[in-house]
C-alpha cells in the first residue's frame, strides 16, 4: 500500500526548500568550498563573489543596497543582534524600549532579558485583531527612547501591521525602529526606504530556502544607525556578527530570494483564494467558526480560526495521517500553554485551545485545498458527535 505522507499546511513553522535553491547551494558544500574571507586566493574568491551576490539578491527585495545587509543564523540572532545591539549602543541616550505584546518570543524575550539589566520596556496591547494602534506607539515615546521594534506579519494569526506608519513616527522622534519581518519578506512587498525601517530581521528557512541562515538588514546612511555586536571573533560582517560566513547557506538565503521577488505576487494572490475558501466552507459547515486575525490585513497564507468546543490537539490528533497543521505558534516550544497572541487579541484561555493555524505554500494545489476542507469538517463532525454521546 503507498504510504502517502500528510499535507503538508504548516508553512509558517518552515518551508521546504526549493529545488532551485538546492540546486544553486550544492556547488558550494564541495567542489566550491572555499572561506569567503581567505580572498588570496581561487578558492576564497569564488565563495567570496557568491556571497557579494547574495548579498545583493538580499539587499533588492528590500530596496536598499548590499552593504546594508548581514548575515546572521536566522531571524532569532538578527532579532537579538538588532535589541540588544542598539540597547548598548546607545545607552547614553536612554534605556527605554517599546515594542508589542505579540511579538515573537525573539523579541519578547530579548526585551525582557534586558528588563532585567535594568532597561525600561513597554509592551503595547493591541487590538481584536493583533493591530497595535500606531498612536499607543507615539504616546508611550519618551526622552530615554531608543528603540521600538513592531513585527510585520505575525507568524500565528498573520496580522500586518502599519509599519510604514510607525516606521515614521519613530523618525519623526529620532528614535531607530526595527521590525522583525521573518514572516513578511518574500511573502509581502517590503521596502525599507518606503516603510521608514532601520533594522529588519529575515529568516532563509520561512521563504523556501534553508535552516540557519538569515539575515539583518542595519540602516548606514540618512541616518546611519550604530549596532553594538553580541559575539567577538574574526570580525566578519562589518565586525557585526563574527564567524565563518555559511556560504552555501547563503547562496540559498539570496536564490530563495530572488525567486520569491519574482513569484510572490502570484502566489500571493492564489493563496487568498484558497485560505477564503477554507474559511467559507468552515464558515458553511461550523457556523460558529471564529477567525483570528485581521480579515483583511493579514498574510494570505494565513487561516486561523477557532472551532468552538474542538480543541484543537484532538484535532491535529485525528488528522495527523491526512494534514500536518499547528495548534498554534510551533517555533515557540512544545509547551501546551494558551497562545500569547491570542490572549493577546481577546480569546479566552477555553478558546485558544480551541485555535489551529492552517499556513499554505508552494507545494499545495487545488487538489489538496478541497481535500483539506473535506477531512477537517468530517474531523469536526467525529469530535461534535463524540461530545455530545458523552
Ligand atoms: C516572527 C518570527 N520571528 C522570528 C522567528 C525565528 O526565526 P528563526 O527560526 O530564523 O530563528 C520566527 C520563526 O519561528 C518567526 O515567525
Amino acid at each position: 500500500m503507498e504510504n502517502k505522507r500528510p499535507i503538508y499546511m504548516d508553512h509558517h513553522a518552515t518551508t521546504p526548500v526549493d529545488p532551485r535553491v538546492l540546486e544553486a547551494m550544492l556547488p558550494y558544500f564541495s567542489d566550491t568550498f572555499g572561506n569567503a574571507g581567505s580572498i588570496d586566493h581561487v578558492y576564497g574568491a569564488v565563495a567570496a563573489d557568491a556571497v557579494k551576490k547574495a548579498r545583493e539578491q538580499c539587499a533588492h527585495i528590500l530596496n536598499t543596497s548590499a552593504d546594508e545587509i548581514i548575515f546572521t543564523s536566522g531571524a532569532t540572532e538578527s532579532d537579538n543582534i538588532a535589541i540588544l545591539g542598539v540597547a548598548d549602543q546607545y545607552a547614553a541616550k536612554g534605556d527605554h524600549i517599546i515594542t508589542c505584546v505579540t511579538e515573537h518570543k525573539a523579541v519578547l524575550d530579548t526585551c525582557k532579558h534586558l528588563q532585567k539589566t535594568g532597561k525600561t520596556v513597554t509592551f503595547l496591547p493591541v487590538d481584536k485583531y493583533g493591530l497595535v494602534d500606531p498612536g499607543a506607539v507615539e504616546a508611550a515615546i519618551t526622552d530615554k527612547t531608543v528603540l521600538i521594534s513592531i513585527m510585520t506579519a505575525n507568524n500565528e494569526i498573520g496580522t500586518i501591521a502599519p509599519i510604514k506608519e510607525i516606521g515614521k513616527i519613530a523618525h519623526d522622534h529620532c528614535v531607530i525602529f526595527h521590525t522583525d519581518a521573518a514572516q513578511a519578506v518574500g511573502h509581502i512587498p517590503m521596502d525599507v526606504e518606503a516603510m521608514n525601517i532601520d533594522l529588519l530581521s529575515f529568516s532563509g528557512h520561512k521563504i523556501y530556502g534553508p535552516k540557519g541562515i538569515g539575515g539583518l538588514y542595519v540602516r548606514r546612511r540618512n541616518p546611519k544607525v550604530k549596532v553594538s555586536p553580541v559575539m567577538f571573533g574574526g570580525g566578519q560582517e562589518k565586525g557585526l556578527r563574527s564567524g565563518t560566513l555559511n556560504v552555501p547557506g547563503i547562496v540559498g538565503l539570496g536564490k530563495a530570494l530572488a525567486i520569491a521577488e519574482k513569484e510572490m505576487g502570484r502566489d500571493e494572490k492564489q493563496y487568498q483564494q484558497w485560505t477564503s475558501l477554507m474559511y467559507n466552507s468552515f464558515m458553511d459547515a461550523v457556523p460558529d467558526v471564529m477567525l483570528n486575525g485581521h480579515p483583511t490585513k493579514r498574510l494570505a497564507h494565513n487561516l486561523n480560526v477557532c472551532f468552538p468546543g474542538i480543541e484543537s490537539k484532538a484535532l491535529i490528533n485525528l488528522l495527523k495521517n491526512d494534514i500536518a497543521f499547528s495548534a498554534g505558534s510551533a517555533c515557540t516550544t512544545t509547551s501546551v500553554e494558551p497562545s500569547h497572541v491570542l490572549l493577546a487579541i481577546g480569546r479566552s484561555e477555553e478558546e485558544s485551545h480551541w485555535a489551529v493555524r492552517f499556513g499554505l505554500g508552494r507545494g499545495n494545489g487545488e487538489e489538496e485545498i478541497r481535500e483539506c476542507i473535506i477531512k477537517t469538517i468530517q474531523k469536526i463532525q467525529k469530535l461534535e458527535l463524540i461530545k455530545s454521546a458523552l
